[in-house]
């Protein structure tokens, strides 16, 4: 049973996803642990339905990045955290927690890499036009929406409603999300 952080900046549906699935036995694992570095996003209210423990801080109150992520890291020690999942936590990942959790921190990413990384993939993709759009799940590294893939998975889609195309996406990121935890 694996002990999951999911690390999140916002609404947290992806969080949700995932502690749903392991509420229901759909993923094995437990999450103990959610990372918001967002103070008042709604992702620390479904934390809290689900009984999660957050670990929320703001970056502004740490001298570096490296200050913040060695309080995260040493979090993650006492709670012996084998897997991190970043669910729209949209910071770069530094070099503290890639030397003490890398190869075991995973991404989602609401496009198909390498194509349209960043903070906008879906609306990115749709103002190019693409007819097959995607959700992509990587290893992380020290670079943007980089990493090695694990998964990916297609959403073709012709419309032109990109409040339709988010809610597709989501789906399929949320259902991607449960199946790559339980492949890793
Ligand atoms: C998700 O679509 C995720 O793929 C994206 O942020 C959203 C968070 O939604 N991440 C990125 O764009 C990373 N570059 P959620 O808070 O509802 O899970």
């Amino acid at each position: 049973m694996k002990r999951l952080a999911v690390f999140a900046s916002g609404s947290g549906s992806n969080f949700e996803a995932i502690a749903e699935g392991c509420r229901s036995g759909a993923v094995d694992g437990s999450v103990v642990l959610c990372v918001c570095d967002k103070p008042g996003a709604y992702v620390v209210e479904r934390a809290k339905r689900y009984g999660v423990e957050c670990l929320v801080f703001n970056p502004k109150e740490f001298g570096s990045k490296r200050e913040f992520e060695r309080m995260i890291a040493d979090k993650l020690d006492s709670l012996e955290v084998d897997l991190v999942c970043l669910a729209g936590y949209m910071r770069i990942i530094g070099d503290e927690l890639l030397e003490r959790y890398g190869g075991r921190i995973i991404n989602i990413h609401p496009a198909l890499l390498p194509a349209f990384p960043g903070a906008h993939g879906i609306r990115d993709a749709f103002e190019y036009g693409v007819k097959v759009y995607g959700v992509t799940i990587h290893y992380v590294d020290a670079t943007l929406d980089g990493g090695k893939i694990i998964s990916q998975v297609a959403v073709p889609y012709e419309g032109s409603d990109i409040e339709e195309l988010e809610a597709m996406i989501h789906r399929a990121e949320h259902k991607l999300y449960v199946e790559t935890i339980n492949k890793i």
